[in-house]
């Protein structure tokens, strides 16, 4: 073999192994940096420092911006007591990347990416920093178009379309597939339906600017799962008498780009049904449970596994005996069929139904349909968000 051929074979095997490690390393799906944020599109290097080190210096020039976000669960994110005592207050370090983080633009963006974990600032949690600072070229970066008070502002905001996509949010919002379960719902096709996190979890604003001068803005409050009116624009709870004794009660995920109730395993959705008796008594018993266990609870079985399912089940109401029930997943009619990486997950996809067809047993005189939101499966109706609620005094 001459030389020639004999470097020509070294650099295709070279070449082979790249390909063939490069597809290893690189699991389906995730994103890499430069395939959601081009090199040309990122800011040059600045000369000057940024002088800022803590989100409290941004206050005096984004007061309303700084307030937003100070009551949001983002500054939240480190202190919280709910997650200070699932981390054994951050003793377990894994917690410490989306709670406590880096710049997500050090890191880059998309899913499929960690953000790095900070040490300092604890009390900020998921600060200004988080979401702005692209530490390589000293900048803020920001969509724009950026005002004439841009030039000179000591924070040096700088033009980089990637922070106003889903991007900037899915390196923390896709542990649980957030950002994938929206890439598969309607509102993820371009056009007039169009919607992404931003246009239900930061609605426009109106401010001034901090130069002067107004401008529509964007709530840095991020509304959600803490939030009764989100939770009840989430989903419907429509309740149609069918007959006598005979109710069909039809639960949409018709208001979220992802599953309901979304991300954080330990939320649930409960639909109850109240059975009223002539001489006044109530019974209250659970038609559906729709949430995504937690590893302790991993033994549920998720009865309607694919959309088309169905099943029939018997609910006790106390003496009167059973109220028959005929429980139906209906598919969304954009992408019908969806990934399921969590099998036992009962959550309602963005536009799927569940239909229940209810019929109640003798001795019923009226009935209540509910719908629940618990931020744990644990939590009493009383500390619970009633969304929905239909009273049928009559049958
Ligand atoms: C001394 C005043 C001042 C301070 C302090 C300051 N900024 Fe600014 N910032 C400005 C001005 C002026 C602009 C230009 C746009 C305007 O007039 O609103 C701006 C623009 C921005 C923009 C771009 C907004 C847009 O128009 O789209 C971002 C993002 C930003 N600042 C973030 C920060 C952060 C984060 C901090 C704290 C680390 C901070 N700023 C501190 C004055 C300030
Ligand atoms: C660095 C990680 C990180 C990034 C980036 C991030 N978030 Fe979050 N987000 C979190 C954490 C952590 C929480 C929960 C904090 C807590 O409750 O303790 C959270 C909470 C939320 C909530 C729930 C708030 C509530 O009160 O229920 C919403 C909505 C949200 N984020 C949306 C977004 C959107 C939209 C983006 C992108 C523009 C984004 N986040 C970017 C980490 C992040
Ligand atoms: C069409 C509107 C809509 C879009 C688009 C949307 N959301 Fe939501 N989101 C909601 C509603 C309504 C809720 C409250 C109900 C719930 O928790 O399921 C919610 C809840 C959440 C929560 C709270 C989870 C919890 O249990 O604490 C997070 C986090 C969140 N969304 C992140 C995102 C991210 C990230 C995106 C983009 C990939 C996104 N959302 C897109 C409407 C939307
Ligand atoms: C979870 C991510 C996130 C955090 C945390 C965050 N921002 Fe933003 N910010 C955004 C996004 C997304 C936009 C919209 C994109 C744009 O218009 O540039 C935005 C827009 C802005 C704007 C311009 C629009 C407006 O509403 O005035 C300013 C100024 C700003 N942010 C400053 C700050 C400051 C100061 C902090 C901390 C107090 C902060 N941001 C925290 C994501 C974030
Ligand atoms: C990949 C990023 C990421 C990691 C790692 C992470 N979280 Fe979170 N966490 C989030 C986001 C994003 C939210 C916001 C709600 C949601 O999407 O579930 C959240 C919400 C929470 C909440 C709900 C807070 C509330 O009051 O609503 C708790 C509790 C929590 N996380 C605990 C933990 C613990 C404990 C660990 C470590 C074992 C951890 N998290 C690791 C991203 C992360």
């Amino acid at each position: 073999m001459s030389i020639g051929k004999l470097i020509a074979l070294v650099v295709l095997l070279g070449g082979v192994l790249f390909l063939v490690l490069h597809l290893v390393d690189k699991p389906e799906g995730v994103l890499e940096i430069s395939d959601v944020w081009p090199e040309n599109d990122r800011p040059r290097e600045r000369r000057d420092p940024i002088p800022f080190t803590r989100s409290q210096q941004c206050r005096e020039c984004h007061p309303d911006v700084w307030r937003e976000w100070y009551g949001s669960h983002h500054r939240l994110a480190y202190v919280n007591p709910e997650v200070q005592r699932l981390s054994k207050g951050f003793q377990d370090r894994d917690c410490l990347p989306c709670h406590l983080p880096r710049p997500i633009p050090e890191t880059g963006f998309g899913y499929g990416i960690r953000p790095l974990e900070r040490g300092a600032a604890r009390e900020d949690g998921v600060d200004c920093f988080t979401c702005h600072h692209f530490p390589k070229s000293k900048v803020m970066l920001a969509a724009g178009p950026l005002g004439p008070g841009a030039a000179n502002a000591p924070c040096q905001p700088a033009v980089a379309k990637i922070v106003q996509t889903p991007n900037l949010c899915a390196p923390c919002h896709d542990q649980h597939k957030v950002h994938q379960e929206w890439l598969e719902s309607r509102f993820a096709v371009a056009g007039d339906g169009f919607k992404d996190c931003n246009s239900c979890h930061m609605p426009e604003v109106e401010r001034k600017r901090a130069a002067g001068g107004p401008r529509t803005g964007r709530h840095h409050g991020f509304p959600a799962a803490h939030d009764p009116a989100m939770l009840r624009s989430a989903g419907s709870m429509t309740v149609t008498v069918a007959g006598q004794r005979r109710l069909l009660v039809v639960v949409a995920n018709d208001g979220t780009g992802h599953n309901f109730p979304a991300d954080e395993r330990h939320r649930a959705v409960d639909l109850h049904l109240i059975v009223h008796t002539a001489d006044g008594r109530r019974h209250d018993v659970r038609v559906a449970r729709f949430r995504n266990p937690y590893r302790p609870d991993f033994e549920y079985v998720n009865p309607l596994p694919k959309p088309g399912d169905t099943y029939p089940a018997d609910l006790t109401i106390g003496e009167l005996g059973y109220a028959k029930v005929i429980a139906t997943r209906i598919a969304a009619s954009f992408h019908p069929v969806r990934k399921v990486p969590y099998p036992q997950s009962t959550q309602i996809p963005a536009g799927e139904k569940r239909s229940y067809q209810i019929t109640l047993p003798e001795g019923s005189v009226g009935a209540t349909l509910r719908l629940w939101y618990r931020s744990n499966p644990f939590m009493a109706d009383k500390d619970a968000v009633l969304l929905h609620e239909k009273v049928l005094e009559k049958l």
